[in-house]
């Protein structure tokens, strides 16, 4: 096997190592047994609402998701253009956890998660997971066909193992999961330490690849301001010419204070501001590498 087809093995091989420590200590949630639960992407239905397809990778989401992406992996220290993934990442750096956020509802949140995993996923071969944390208005399942199934809430508030709501796709090294029950209090959830172990598993876990987090919007919930506290980058969305100034500047604030690792992406932007020739999103890092929530060691990314 290729150190490629190593680093991006599936899901399946950790679940299998974790089910066999899970058999010793005859753990009370045994629900992994039979590894991950497959699902087909029907490619041809998430073209027709503008998706990443990794059948068309010269249309404009696929070049403007090329862009982010490069910026985005820069800034949580994987090497570009590495032939050997072993090298992709910087030694000892495991940046690896995305929250997407934005101000308000609809400005292209789960549009932007959903497409970065799966052009990370299709088109880069990385290890990725998108998450719908998202619990009063999930999407993810449903732009993925996926029925209503164990997910995050339950993870949290009853204790199930993760892996038994992971969903993967047979198509590329690209796992899901669901919001799982409907659940009150979703920011005390998400603030919890059952969340920060929870995430910090499966940054563990993912450790060539990328977890993506689907978060509801910032100042109708605290939610987003909870899960910040928990991951290495932000990817706040807004919306060209619709977010009011007023109301990005009070969610950033919000976002800043638990996390300076903001970058933003405009979504659904006709005229590229930097003169570049993408249409609908463009990316803005912040040039300086700030120190990350968890603590992480944080220097210079290496970027290639
Ligand atoms: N750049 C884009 N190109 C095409 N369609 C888009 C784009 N951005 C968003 N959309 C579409 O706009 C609608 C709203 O987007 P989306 O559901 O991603 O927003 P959201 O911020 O996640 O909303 P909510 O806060 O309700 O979860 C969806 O139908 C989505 O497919
Ligand atoms: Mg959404």
């Amino acid at each position: 096997m290729s150190v490629v087809e190593k680093a991006g093995s599936p899901l399946n091989a950790l679940v299998g190592k974790k089910k066999k420590k899970k058999d010793k200590s005859r753990r009370k949630v045994d629900d992994t047994r039979r590894g991950p639960e497959t699902f087909d992407i029907d490619f041809d239905a998430l073209r027709a609402l503008g998706c990443f397809s990794p059948d068309a990778l010269s249309t404009p989401v696929a070049m403007e998701l090329r862009a982010v992406k490069r910026r985005l992996l820069r800034r949580l220290g994987f090497l570009r253009m590495s032939p050997d993934r072993q090298a992709f990442r910087t030694p000892g750096r495991q940046r690896n956890l995305i929250l997407v956020t934005s101000t308000q509802a609809g400005e292209g949140k789960t549009f932007c998660a959903l497409n970065l995993a799966l052009s990370l996923a299709m088109e880069d071969q990385i290890e990725t997971m998108l998450i719908d944390a998202d619990v009063p208005r999930p999407k993810i399942r449903a732009r993925l066909g996926l029925k209503n199934d164990i997910g995050v809430t339950d993870c949290l508030i009853d204790g199930h193992d993760w892996r038994s709501a992971v969903r993967r796709t047979n198509q590329g090294p690209l796992s899901i999961i669901g919001e799982g029950r409907p659940a009150d209090r979703t920011a005390e959830l998400f603030g919890s330490p059952q969340a920060q172990s929870l995430l910090t598993d499966l940054s563990a876990e993912l450790q060539d690849g990328l977890v993506i987090i689907d978060a509801p919007p910032a100042l109708a919930m605290t939610d987003a301001v909870a899960l910040a506290k928990h991951v290495d980058e932000i990817v706040f969305v807004v919306e060209a010419n619709e977010t009011p100034e007023p109301a990005i500047a009070s969610a950033l604030d919000e976002l800043l204070d638990v996390n300076p690792n903001v970058s933003l992406i405009l979504n659904r932007c006709l005229v590229a501001p930097t003169g570049s020739s993408y249409s609908s999103y463009d990316y803005y890092g912040r040039t300086d590498d700030a120190p990350s929530a968890r603590g992480k060691e944080e220097k210079n990314d290496g970027e290639a």
